[in-house]
């Protein structure tokens, strides 16, 4: 039994032996080899992957790196389009600048007032630039206020309605920095996005501050070129340069306003020592403004054209200087040369005004704001639409207020009087029209009436 077991132990080794050479070995070998596969084909898919990934990486930062190439070439180019580079168009340009000044300075030489400047200003830089909009906003000393006073490429109701703090708003930041503003997108600019923007600004800009030295006037607004383009670096300092200009332009005006003020002031003291020369006529230079004025605000005249009348109705009898007290206070009618002597003064008030460029318009009107719409005045002769509008204006006020002023020889009439006397002088001493129109005033307006002498 012993050896039976023996031999039956050995039988079992050798057939475990036979087993395990035959096929435990090649499984495990088998096994190991798969298992290296395994392995391999794992370690080629994460290498797969991991350069997948790699390579998803360095495209994802091609792409970054394009667009960043991209941004930085289109602000190579801006740069690119602002320094010009072709020495023949920055002397054409800068030529044809010059140019616009020269051309610019001629059409401002007759330019007496603030607002006939602005104007001026607005439609050439609009026309040289080929722009949409060209705003100039000046501020108002008294309110300190910024108020549009000419426009190109906006509403006009818009320009009337406009009213900004000085320091408030777009034009308010470039006052109060005093240095000029170039946008190219209004809505990508961070640091302006606390700051209220004007309805009218918008897209691409220049905002120009309108001054000389620390002496602010306004600003100068110019928007998006026609063409699509940005302003370019050299516009910008062309447009910079204009507001120092413009603010030139400007100083000169107030100056000269200021004298010219002055100047009216006197005169106007002299026509009232004429007008107290003789107590029947005190007030007369007042009242004859007075509804001359309310006449041509009835008639809707522009205000340049009210001005330029207001100032002949305080002056009209500015000739009178140079009548004799014997003819000018006679309390009784005049004779034949004495008349003669008094037709004179609207021919003299002209001697005397004439010699002042900026009083031409208005001298014109005194010299004939006796002629008559008949063409029995003096001292032309002249008759209807030949005698200007505001001569007209200024013969109706003067009618009325010697009707409705006591005289040495007779009582002030009543208004309803002087109505009906000034219906009487249509188309004969007086234009019907502006009767009519003055008839209106007195009707809707009495207090008109009230006489600075009351
Ligand atoms: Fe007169």
């Amino acid at each position: 039994m012993k050896n039976f077991n023996n031999f039956f132990t050995k039988i079992l080794q050798q057939k475990s032996l036979t087993f395990a050479l035959h096929f435990l070995i090649p499984l495990i070998i088998t096994f190991f080899f798969i298992f290296i596969i395994i392995i391999l084909i794992s370690i080629h898919r994460k290498k797969k992957n991991f350069l997948i990934n790699v390579q998803q990486k360095i495209l994802q930062n091609y792409e970054d790196l394009k667009k960043q190439y991209q941004t930085l070439n289109e602000q190579y180019i801006k740069l690119k389009g602002a320094f010009i580079t072709d020495k023949s168009i920055d002397n054409q340009l800068q030529r044809e600048e010059i140019d616009f000044i020269f051309k610019l300075q001629q059409h401002l030489i007759d330019a007496f007032y603030i607002d006939i400047a602005c104007r001026i200003i607005v439609e050439q830089i609009h026309k040289f630039l080929n722009v949409q909009k060209t705003i100039i906003l000046l501020i108002d000393k008294n309110t300190n206020q910024l108020k549009i006073v000419a426009a190109n490429g906006i509403d006009s109701q818009e320009i009337k309605n406009f009213i900004l703090k000085s320091n408030e708003s777009i034009s308010g930041f470039v006052l109060t920095q005093n240095k000029p503003l170039l946008v190219e997108n209004l809505s990508d600019e961070n640091y302006l996005k606390s700051i209220n923007k004007e309805d009218y600004l918008g897209g691409n800009f220049v905002s120009i501050p309108i001054s000389l030295q620390n002496q602010i006037f306004g600003v100068l607004h110019i928007c998006s070129k026609n063409t699509g383009q940005f302003f370019t670096k050299s516009e910008f300092l062309f447009l910079e340069n204009l507001g120092k200009l413009i603010a030139i332009v400007f100083k000169n005006i107030f100056l000269y306003q200021e004298l010219n003020e002055n100047y009216l002031k006197t005169i106007a003291a002299l026509a009232s020592a004429i007008d107290a020369r003789d107590p029947y006529t005190k007030y007369h230079s007042e009242n004859v403004t007075r509804y001359s004025v309310a006449i041509a605000q009835e008639m809707k005249l522009p205000y340049k054209e009210i001005e330029i009348i207001k100032q002949a109705a305080l002056l009209h009898d500015i000739g009178k200087i140079g009548i004799r007290d014997e003819v000018l206070l006679k309390m009784t009618k005049l004779n034949e040369q004495e008349y003669e002597q008094m037709k004179m003064h609207p021919l003299k008030a002209q001697q005397i005004l004439e010699s002042l460029s900026f009083l031409k318009n208005v001298s014109v009107l005194i010299r004939h704001h006796h002629e008559r719409f008949d063409g029995k005045g003096y001292p032309d002769a002249i008759s209807d639409k030949q005698i200007e509008l505001g001569a007209r204006i200024i013969a109706v006020a003067d009618t009325f207020d010697a009707m409705t002023t006591d005289r040495p020889y007779r009582k002030a009439l009543t208004l309803e009087e002087a109505i009906s006397e000034l219906k009487k002088a249509k188309n004969n001493q007086l234009d019907p029209e502006i009767v009519d129109y003055f008839i209106k005033v007195l009707e809707t307006n009495p207090e008109i009436l009230r006489k600075t002498n009351d």
